[in-house]
C-alpha cells in the first residue's frame, strides 16, 4: 500500500495533491501522512502479539502534538529525553504511567517534573545520575523508579553517530559494573530499580545484533532477578530502522521474533521504545526549484528546502529518494543533478549525483522518508524560518505547525539597553 500515489499525474500524499498544500502553505514544507502514521503502529503492535508490551513512541524522531497524539489515541505512551519532551507528552495527553524518561545528562529540576507528573520509570545511566535521582525524589519523599540502562557492547551495525550500544560510547552502564551498581543503588532511599534497560542505536537494518543485545540483557536479568533483586521490566529501546531505498528494509517479524526467543520464560512486562520506524516512511518534505544551474562539472538543482530544514544527508550523508511531483515515465530521459539548498555552505546537499528526469525551475519536488528526524532537528540557520508541517488524513489536511513570520524570528532576539535606541 502506497501512501503517496500519483493522480492525475500529481503526486498526492494520500488524498491531498502535493500543489494544493504548496499553494496553501508555500514551499518548503513537511507534511506527514497520519494513515501511514496509524499503519507503522499497529504493524509494530501486531507483530509484538501477545507479548505484554507497552510502545513508548520515541519523541525525539518527531515531536509535533498532532503527532504524539496520534500515536497517544492507538495507546502508545512515550519515550522522552528532555523536559521539554515529558511536557510535550503529557500535553498531548500520553500517561504519566506510560512515559520512560531515558537520557545520559537528567537534571535534577527535570527529575522534579517527572517525579511530579508520575511517569512510569526514569532510565538511568551512571551512578552520580542515580544519586542526583535519589536526592530528588527524598527531597520529595517519593521513592523513583528507575531501569538500569545496560552498555550491552554490541555493534548494531549503523552509522557510527547513531550507534549506542558499544563500550566506547557514552550511553548505559557495562555489564561487569552492574552488579557493584545495584548494591549502591539499595543503599540510596529514593530509587527502586525495577527494571533493566537497553539501546543499541538507530537505523538498525540488520536485526541479528538485537538478538545478541536481548540474550544479554534478559541473562543479567534472570540472574538478577534470582539474586532477589525484585525486578518487573526489560525496556528493549528503540532503533529499528526503515527502507531509505528500495530493498533495505528490516524485518519486523524477524525482530519479533529475536524479542520472543530472548523473553521466552521470563515472565516480565516489556517496554519498547520506538521513533523512525513509526514516523519516518509516513513524512514528506516537499521543495521548489529556484534554480538549475550548469556547473562546469555539475548540474545543479537549487531548491528552496536546504540544510536548515532537514539535516540529515549533511550529517550522516544520509539517503533520501527524491521524487519528482509531475509523474513521469519510467523510460523518461534521466540526468545526474546535485540537489542542493540555498544556504552558504558546500554541506548544504540533499543529494549527490541524483538520476532524475529533467527538473525545470518551478518544479516540485518530494525528499522522502522525512517524517523522522526531520522537523525536530530544523534550525533558523542562515535566518531561515524552519519549513511548516501539514498532517494529512485521507482527503482531509491541517496545518500542525505553521511557518514562523520574519517579525517572530527577528523577535527571538532582545536588545541590552545600551543598544536599545527604542526608548
Ligand atoms: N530510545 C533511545 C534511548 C534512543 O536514544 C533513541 C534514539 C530511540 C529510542 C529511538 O530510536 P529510533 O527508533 O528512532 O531509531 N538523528 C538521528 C537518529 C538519532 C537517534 C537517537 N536516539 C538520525 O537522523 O538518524
Amino acid at each position: 500500500m502506497t501512501f503517496y500515489p500519483y493522480k492525475n499525474g500529481r503526486l498526492h500524499i494520500e488524498g491531498v495533491s502535493l500543489d494544493e498544500l504548496a499553494a496553501r502553505v508555500g514551499t518548503p514544507f513537511y507534511c506527514y501522512s497520519a494513515s501511514a502514521m496509524e499503519t507503522a503502529y499497529t504493524s509494530f503492535v501486531a507483530a509484538l502479539g501477545d507479548l505484554p508490551a507497552t510502545v513508548c513512541y520515541a519523541l525525539k524522531a518527531n515531536s509535533n502534538q498532532a503527532v504524539i497524539k496520534t500515536f497517544a489515541q492507538l495507546g502508545a505512551g512515550a519515550d522522552v529525553v528532555s523536559e521539554g519532551e515529558l511536557r510535550r507528552a503529557l500535553a498531548a495527553g500520553v500517561p504519566a504511567k506510560k512515559i520512560v524518561f531515558a537520557g545520559v545528562g537528567k537534571q535534577p529540576s527535570e527529575m522534579a517534573t517527572a517525579l511530579d507528573a508520575g511517569i512510569l520509570q526514569f532510565n538511568v545511566e551512571s551512578l552520580p545520575e542515580l544519586e542526583a535521582l535519589s536526592r530528588v525524589a527524598q527531597e520529595k519523599g517519593s521513592v523513583a523508579p528507575v531501569a538500569l540502562r545496560i552498555n550491552p557492547d554490541v555493534d548494531a551495525l549503523t552509522h557510527a553517530k547513531i550507534s549506542t550500544g558499544k563500550a566506547e560510547n557514552k550511553f548505559g552502564i557495562d555489564i561487569p559494573s552492574l552488579r557493584g551498581f545495584l548494591a549502591s543503588a539499595a543503599e540510596l532511599p529514593g530509587v527502586r530499580v525495577e527494571g533493566l534497560a537497553v539501546h543499541i542505536g538507530s537505523q538498525v537494518t540488520d536485526v541479528n545484533p538485537y538478538r545478541t543485545a536481548f540474550e544479554r540483557l534478559v541473562a543479567l536479568f534472570v540472574e538478577l532477578r534470582d539474586a532477589g533483586w525484585p525486578l518487573e521490566r526489560l525496556d528493549m529501546g528503540g532503533g529499528l530502522g526503515i527502507a531509505y531505498r528500495d530493498g533495505a528494509a528490516p524485518d519486523i517479524t524477524r525482530y519479533a521474533e529475536i524479542v520472543r526467543g530472548a523473553v521466552a520464560g521470563v515472565g516480565c512486562k516489556l517496554i519498547f521504545e520506538p521513533g523512525r520506524f513509526l514516523t519516518g516512511n509516513a513524512g514528506l518534505l516537499v521543495t521548489r526549484t529556484v534554480y538549475v544551474k550548469h556547473g562546469t562539472a555539475r548540474r545543479f538543482v537549487i531548491v528552496d528546502a536546504a540544510m536548515n530544514d532537514l539535516i540529515r544527508p549533511t550529517l550522516y550523508d544520509a539517503w533520501h529518494d527524491i521524487l519528482p511531483v509531475a509523474q513521469f515515465s519510467p523510460d523518461a530521459a534521466r540526468e545526474p543533478y546535485d540537489i542542493v539548498g540555498p544556504i552558504c555552505e558546500s554541506s548544504d546537499i540533499f543529494a549527490e549525483q541524483r538520476s532524475l528526469p529533467t527538473v525545470a525551475p518551478d518544479d516540485l519536488l518530494a525528499i522522502c522518508s522525512s517524517g523522522a528526524y526531520g522537523a525536530v532537528m530544523a534550525s533558523s540557520y542562515n535566518s531561515r524560518p524552519p519549513a511548516p508541517e501539514i498532517l494529512v488524513r485521507g482527503k482531509d489536511y491541517a496545518v500542525i505547525r505553521p511557518r514562523m513570520d520574519y517579525d517572530a524570528l527577528i523577535g527571538q532576539d532582545r536588545l541590552p539597553e545600551w543598544l536599545d535606541d527604542s526608548q
